[in-house]
C-alpha cells in the first residue's frame, strides 16, 4: 500500500486539467513566458499551475486573501513555482505580495478579483500580453478600467460554464458543506436568510433549502427579487429578513451590504457568514468594536457578545468562508476543473496572440466553451 495527499487526490480528479497538461507538453504555448498569478491557492490551484508550467510558463503565484493553504504552497514549490507571501487577512501585506508578483514582470497575468491588474496600472510595465480574470467581483472592477487596460483580458466568470457549473452550483454546495464542517450546526428548520440572489446566491439558497432550512432572499435589484419569489423563497423587507433569521450568509460582490447600523436588528444567537469575494460584504471591524466582548475559537469561528446580552456568531471575520481556515475544500474538483480548463486555454490564446486588445474584458471565446464542455462530456457515455 501506498500513501499520498489530498492534493494527489485532487489532481487525480482534475480530468481535464490532466489531459490539457498532457497536450501542453507537448506543444508549450508559454515557453519563455512568465505568468503571475493571484488567486486561492489550495489543492486545485496546484492542478492549475502545474498545468501552465508543463506548457513551458514561470510561474510566479500568490493567494488571495485568507485562503492560501500552507500544503498546496509545499507542492508549487516542489514543482517548480514560485509562492510569494504566507496566509494573511492584512490588506497591505496582501497587497506587498501582489506588488512582488508584479515585480517579476509577467508576460501574463491570471487575476482573481481584479488586484493585479488594478495594481498594473499604478505603475504599468512594458511586455505585458494580458490574461485572465476568474471572477464575478474582478470583472465588476475591471470593466471600468477597459480603455487604461487596452490589453487582451478574458473572463473567466462570464463564460456559462463558469456560471452554471461553479458559481451556481458548486458556490451553493461548498457554502452547505462549510458552514456543516465549520459550525456542526443544523440548517433543519432554520431560518436562512441570503442577500444576493445572482448566480451563487441562487445555489446558496437552492441548497440550504435542499437541507430544509427556511430560506428568506434579499436582492436589491426588483425584477431579481421576482426570480427569487417565483422561485419560491420569502423576499420581505431587508428588516424583516434581518431580524427572523438564525443564519445570514452575503453573496452579492457589493459592500457594506450587513453593517453595525444593523445590529439593533439581529436575532441572539445569529451567525452571519460571507461567500462573497472581498471581505467587505459584512463589516466586520464594525461589528467586533461594537460589542462588548469577543470569544474567539478555533477553527476561525468568533462569538460577539453585545451589552443587552445578545450574542452574536462571525464565521471567518467575514472572509469568503467556503475558503476560510486550513481543513477548507472549497468548491468541487469538477467544477474548478472544468473553470481552470477555460483558465488554461484562455491563457493560452492571450500568450499566442489569437486574442487582442479588442478583447479587453470580454467572457470566454465561445469555441473555448465547447471545446471543454465536449472534453468534459467525453468519457461520460
Ligand atoms: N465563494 C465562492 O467560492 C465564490 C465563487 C464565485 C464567485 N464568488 C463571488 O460571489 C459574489 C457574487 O457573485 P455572483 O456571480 O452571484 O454575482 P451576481 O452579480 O450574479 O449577483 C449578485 C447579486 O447581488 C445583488 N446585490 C447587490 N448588492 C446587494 C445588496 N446590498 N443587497 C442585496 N442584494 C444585492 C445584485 O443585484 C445581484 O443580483 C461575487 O463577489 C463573486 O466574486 C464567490
Amino acid at each position: 500500500m501506498t500513501t499520498a495527499t489530498r492534493i494527489d487526490w485532487t489532481r487525480e480528479h482534475c480530468r481535464l486539467l490532466r489531459a490539457i497538461r498532457d497536450e501542453f507538453a507537448r506543444t508549450r504555448p508559454f515557453e519563455g513566458k512568465t505568468i503571475g498569478t493571484g488567486i486561492h491557492i489550495e489543492a486545485k490551484t496546484v492542478a492549475l499551475l502545474t498545468t501552465l508550467r508543463a506548457g513551458g510558463a514561470q510561474v510566479v503565484a500568490t493567494g488571495n486573501l485568507n485562503s492560501t493553504q500552507p500544503a498546496a504552497v509545499g507542492a508549487l514549490w516542489a514543482e517548480g513555482v514560485t509562492v510569494i507571501g504566507e496566509p494573511t487577512k492584512d490588506q497591505d501585506e496582501h497587497r506587498e505580495y501582489q506588488r512582488q508578483v508584479l515585480a517579476a514582470r509577467p508576460d501574463l497575468i491570471l487575476d482573481n478579483g481584479g488586484d493585479l491588474f488594478a495594481q498594473y496600472l499604478d505603475d504599468p510595465y512594458p511586455g505585458l500580453l494580458g490574461g485572465t480574470e476568474e471572477t464575478t467581483s474582478g470583472r465588476m472592477r475591471l470593466a471600468p478600467l477597459r480603455d487604461r487596460l487596452n490589453l487582451p483580458v478574458l473572463v473567466i466568470n462570464d463564460s456559462p460554464i463558469k456560471q452554471f457549473a461553479e458559481n451556481e452550483r458548486a458556490v451553493g454546495q461548498s457554502t452547505l458543506e462549510s458552514f456543516l464542517r465549520m459550525t456542526n450546526r443544523a440548517t433543519t428548520g432554520e431560518r436562512v436568510t441570503v442577500f444576493g440572489y445572482g448566480a451563487c446566491g441562487r445555489g446558496v439558497a437552492d441548497n440550504f433549502r435542499g437541507a430544509h432550512a427556511k430560506v428568506t432572499v434579499v436582492e436589491a435589484d426588483p425584477v431579481t427579487r421576482l426570480r427569487a419569489h417565483l422561485d419560491g423563497f420569502e423576499t420581505p423587507s431587508r428588516d424583516k429578513a434581518i431580524a427572523g433569521a438564525n443564519l445570514i450568509i452575503t453573496v452579492t460582490g457589493a459592500r457594506d451590504v450587513l453593517t453595525a447600523a444593523d445590529l439593533p436588528l439581529l436575532r441572539d444567537g445569529v451567525i452571519l457568514a460571507n461567500a462573497g469575494h472581498f471581505p467587505f460584504e459584512i463589516e466586520a471591524a464594525g461589528l467586533l468594536e461594537a460589542a462588548g466582548a469577543v470569544q474567539e475559537y478555533e477553527d476561525d469561528l468568533a462569538t460577539l457578545e453585545l451589552a443587552d446580552g445578545r450574542r452574536i456568531h462571525l464565521l471567518a471575520r467575514g472572509h469568503m468562508f467556503n475558503l476560510a481556515g486550513p481543513r477548507a475544500l472549497g468548491n468541487s474538483i469538477e467544477s474548478m476543473d472544468l473553470g481552470f480548463a477555460l483558465q488554461t486555454r484562455c491563457l493560452a490564446a492571450v500568450a499566442t496572440g489569437r486574442v487582442d486588445a479588442a478583447s479587453c474584458v470580454v467572457p470566454v471565446p465561445a469555441d473555448i466553451d465547447a471545446a471543454v464542455a465536449n472534453a468534459y462530456l467525453d468519457d461520460r457515455y
